[in-house]
């Protein structure tokens, strides 16, 4: 089987950290680069943070940053649950690296003009850098094979009542890239909130002995206290993830094809993808929307990634 290519565009961010740990590892994923997006913090410190975690873990990827706001709102982050670097806890040497020169818009819509139409990209941020892309350079939207992003829910929020984070941080943004056309994998809370990572997981990984599993450990030590002290939670979700774990193995999800429209209104719901479950709308489905995953399989992948580092 041939590996799948991707551009994973993310805003590390401790779930996105474990994303990209994930995606060079896995022999079934050819990662091209790493975009970056302001999101759970400024663009400054998410570009940071991504170098942090390539230098760490000794990747040979590049890292483009995006853009530095959102599209039409006014900048929120998620300090609450990444902390005021975006990804506090783990404590990382003198960074030598630097980002690419080269915007990682730019780079979105370069590749995939070059390609065959094979390139994958996998969003776990705010939606920015995509739909910037798509309004660029709209050519870029058929050759797109599919986004594979984590976004939403069809239940309840976590940023407010009705939305996810990444989709209230630049609703516009997620507008544009659901009405685009582009076959989308949706991977909301409904189902991220199922990988909580309890401390006897943390405990797997880190007993694997080697960086990335000390990293993985670090990492989640500091989201399981957020996520108590912010939701009362015993344990953190790993929601970006997903969308590493999808592209692995699709047969570990159960998904639902679905009609998702991001409401932009400044409303309550501002910013909320409204997903059409029981297909009320009689709409053709733009997404495949997760509904649930074998916790234990995603785990194991999960551990099969961090093995293969030193
Ligand atoms: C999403 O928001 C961010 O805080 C996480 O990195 C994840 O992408 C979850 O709502
Ligand atoms: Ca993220």
């Amino acid at each position: 089987m041939t590996a799948r290519k991707i551009i994973l565009d993310c805003d590390p961010g401790h779930d996105d950290a474990i994303a990209m740990l994930m995606a060079y590892a896995h022999p079934a994923i050819d990662l091209l680069g790493v975009t970056i997006v302001a999101g759970n913090q400024t663009l400054k410190k998410t570009v940071h943070n991504g170098l942090n975690v390539a230098q760490l873990l000794d990747m040979d990827i590049k890292l483009y940053p995006g853009m530095p706001q959102p599209l039409v709102r006014q900048q929120v982050v998620a300090g609450n649950v990444h902390g005021k670097t975006g990804l506090d806890g783990p404590v990382f040497e003198e960074l030598k690296r630097q980002p690419e020169g080269k915007n990682g818009v730019q780079f979105i819509i370069d590749t995939l003009m070059a390609s065959d139409g094979d390139i994958t990209l996998v969003p776990t941020g705010p939606l920015t850098n995509i739909a910037t892309a798509m309004r660029m350079e709209p050519l870029i939207i058929p050759k797109i094979k599919e986004i594979v992003l984590m976004g939403g829910a069809y239940g309840t929020g976590n940023f407010t009542p009705s939305a996810e984070f990444n989709i209230y941080a630049d609703p516009e943004a997620a507008y544009v890239v659901f009405k685009s056309g582009a076959p989308i994998v949706m991977m909301g809370l409904d189902l991220t909130n199922q990988t909580v990572c309890t401390p006897d997981v943390i405990e797997r990984m880190e007993g694997i002995g080697n960086k990335a599993g000390k990293l993985f450990g670090d990492l989640m030590r500091f989201t399981l206290k957020t996520q108590f002290e912010e939701f009362g939670l015993e344990a953190g979700p790993i929601h970006d993830a997903t969308t590493i774990g999808y592209l692995i193995d699709p047969t570990l999800f159960d998904m639902q094809d679905m009609f998702v429209e991001v409401d932009i209104n400044r409303g309550p719901c501002y910013g909320r993808t409204v997903c059409d479950e029981l297909n009320v709308l009689k709409q053709t489905p733009n997404a495949k929307v997760g509904k649930k995953i074998n916790r234990d399989g995603f785990f194991d992948l999960v551990a099969d990634c961090i093995k293969t580092y030193k």
